[in-house]
């Protein structure tokens, strides 16, 4: 009796491993060591969130500056300079390039939400090129047309982006797991932060972050508790 149940224990565990092997995704879970989080690094869903975060920062600052110069107040204009940069180095340059190349075209291929990613596509080429208004009114928003203009290309921006980032986080970014093995998501994370490097530099998220920091300082909004509603 022993003998046979032991038999056929051995078949099934026989069974269970050959399912294994023969899955990649239930092999990679069979064997978990090396993952980017194991290693120390960050998923690509994770890369998109935090980035798309700074893009969100920046957004703060244009809205902030915005009002404070439609309330008649005299601003640097080397901040608006200087954000509308990092907007057009990192989340142009950088950012946006990740999710057409490596992300969006992954939806595409397989079908999958097709629409949104047209209208999030149609969307990146339009925050360009308000970055460029920008980029050309900021140096010379002395004048109160062209810093009306100014204020107007930094609301259109946030009014295009706020909605575009809520959307990518809710919808896109988790199902992208979705599309991929485990081995393959885990290869994206690699193949992101590769491309970081190639494009930005090493460490090139920590400078950004520390200008768009230096950025809210200026503009006086780096103490986030001013924004919470007095009771
Ligand atoms: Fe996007």
């Amino acid at each position: 009796m022993d003998v046979t149940l032991g038999t056929r224990r051995r078949r099934l565990i026989g069974t269970a491993g050959a399912l294994l092997l023969a899955t990649p995704a239930l092999a990679q879970q069979a064997n978990p060591t090396k993952t980017k989080a194991t290693e120390g690094g960050i998923t690509a869903t994770e890369r998109l969130m935090r980035d798309s975060g700074l893009l969100l920062r920046i957004l703060a600052i244009y809205d902030a500056g915005g009002r404070r110069l439609g309330g008649g107040e005299d601003i640097e204009p080397t901040i608006f300079t200087q954000a509308a940069e990092t907007m057009r180095d990192f989340v142009h340059g950088y950012h946006e390039k990740q999710q057409d190349e490596y992300v969006f075209a992954r939806f595409k291929k397989s079908g999958r939400m097709v629409e949104l990613i047209d209208v999030l596509q149609a969307q990146h080429a339009a925050g360009r090129k308000l970055t460029d208004r920008i980029l050309e009114l900021a140096p010379r928003s002395a004048t109160k047309n062209e810093r009306q203009a100014m204020i107007e290309a930094m609301q259109a921006s946030s009014v295009l982006y706020r909605p575009h980032v809520a959307r990518e986080l809710t919808d896109v970014w988790p199902a992208l797991r979705t599309l991929l093995t485990p081995n393959e998501f885990d290869e994206l994370g690699t193949i992101l932060e590769k491309d970081e490097v190639e494009k930005l530099g090493k460490d090139s998220f920590d400078k950004m972050a520390k200008k768009v920091e230096a950025l809210e300082k200026r503009i006086g909004i780096n103490d986030i508790s001013q924004f919470t509603p007095k009771s």
